[in-house]
């Protein structure tokens, strides 16, 4: 039976954790701060919660440069249930009622009467308003399915990264991999599970703009009569917002997972931004990954095109996309501890999730695999034999 040390994970999420808060998880699970009581059994209204929720709150902060403001400038940070696919949902709730508020504010101030307002409103929406989704995936994809299945909207394709304001990034694949400007995003949110900690927590990092007082939500009457969604509560962003992330029982030992990989994360960094560090790691990681995938000549096809690469989930073919080839590469890594390396189910091949807690040796053995494999085919295919 292989033990942690023999295998190298490299699965698409639930991702690897450094092992170090895995052993200090185990013990706290027992018996947290020397209480006689487990961190999954105390109460997430305890202080002892608090506490954790607070630092959590405030690695991030320093992570990522996250105004902290109670101005229009600021930002509040939520953790919720739901995950990444939840706040697909929540994004659109929030925006359409935010868009609803500001049409509102409009045509009360250029004097429409509150009985003729509603009509108005429907006017103005089938007209103005829409949500457009940047597809670049089969993430987005949901993302924008999610938005045409509750609002009926149609999905729009853009070439290059659009600008302007209320901009929302889905950053479960790559948060805390790279410094973001999170000033030039209305929202941002992922879930835990690949670049944070446990599976059972979603952040959302979301703009003082779009939040009570500065934005007034509109009462669910309007949106009822308007024929738009009202969302379920938990996912309703100015509530959990207002309730500091405690609106309902909030998983606490994945609220510490996370602040301990955020804790490790800014004791490993230095200089600002504070996430430099992690991502000289990721860049090294996926630089020697992709230089053995490109100089195999051939024997590996990388998905995407070089110039929309990720350095978090590498996709690749085998010989083509060669049914028996990939199963044999496969085979090959997992006698080698190199695991969790096969491609999504509904689209096959290889998949390399290079998150955070990959360590660089990971990368190094798969990279020594990726040329080794590839050096056997080739000389296979010269003796004739592939
Ligand atoms: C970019 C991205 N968004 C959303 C999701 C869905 O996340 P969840 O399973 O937490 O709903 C994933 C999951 O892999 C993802 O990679």
């Amino acid at each position: 039976m292989p033990s942690r040390d023999d295998v190298h994970y490299f699965g698409a999420g639930p991702a690897p954790l450094p092992t170090a808060i895995l052993e200090e998880a185990s013990k706290v699970i027992l018996n947290y701060n020397d209480s006689g009581v487990g961190i999954a059994e105390i109460s997430h209204r305890s202080p002892e919660a608090n506490a954790i929720l607070a630092n959590a709150k405030s690695g991030l902060r320093q992570l990522l440069d996250i105004p902290d403001s109670e101005g229009p400038d600021g930002y509040e940070i939520l953790f919720l249930h739901g995950g990444g696919s939840g706040e697909f949902s929540a994004t659109v709730y929030h925006m359409v009622s935010v868009w609803v508020a500001r049409q509102l504010r409009q045509l009360k101030e250029s004097g429409v009467k509150e009985d003729n307002i509603v009509e108005k409103l429907r006017e103005v929406l089938e007209k103005k308003m829409r949500l457009d989704y940047l597809v670049t995936g089969s993430w987005s994809l949901k993302a924008s399915q999610e938005a045409a299945r509750l609002v009926g909207i149609d999905g729009v394709e853009f070439q290059s990264t659009p600008s302007g304001h209320n901009l929302i990034a889905d950053m479960s694949s790559n948060f805390l991999s790279r410094p973001i400007n999170v000033r030039k995003h209305a929202a941002i949110f992922g879930g835990a599970q690949k670049n944070i900690g446990t599976t059972g927590i979603t952040i959302a990092i979301i703009s003082n703009t779009l939040l009570p007082p500065h934005t007034e939500m509109p009462d669910p009457k309007i949106m009822r009569k308007l024929g738009l969604p009202i969302g379920p509560i938990v996912l309703d962003w100015p509530t959990i917002a207002k309730n500091n992330s405690l609106y309902n029982t909030l998983p606490i030992f994945d609220v510490w997972i996370a602040s301990k990989v955020m804790d490790r994360l800014l004791h490993n960094s230095s200089g600002s931004p504070r996430i430099s560090t992690q991502e000289a790691e990721s860049n090294k990681k996926a630089s020697m990954l992709y230089s053995a995938l490109d100089n195999s000549s051939g024997v590996y096809s990388v998905v995407p095109d070089k110039s929309v690469r990720s350095r978090m989930n590498i996709c690749v073919r085998v010989k083509g996309g060669d049914a028996d080839a990939e199963k044999a590469f496969l085979k090959g890594a997992e006698s080698r501890g190199l695991m969790g390396l096969k491609g999504h189910r509904s689209v096959g091949g290889v998949r390399i999730s290079n998150y955070n807690a990959v360590p660089v040796e990971a990368a190094e053995k798969l990279t020594r695999y990726l040329e080794e494999f590839a050096k056997e085919q080739q000389e296979g295919g010269a003796n004739g034999s592939v």
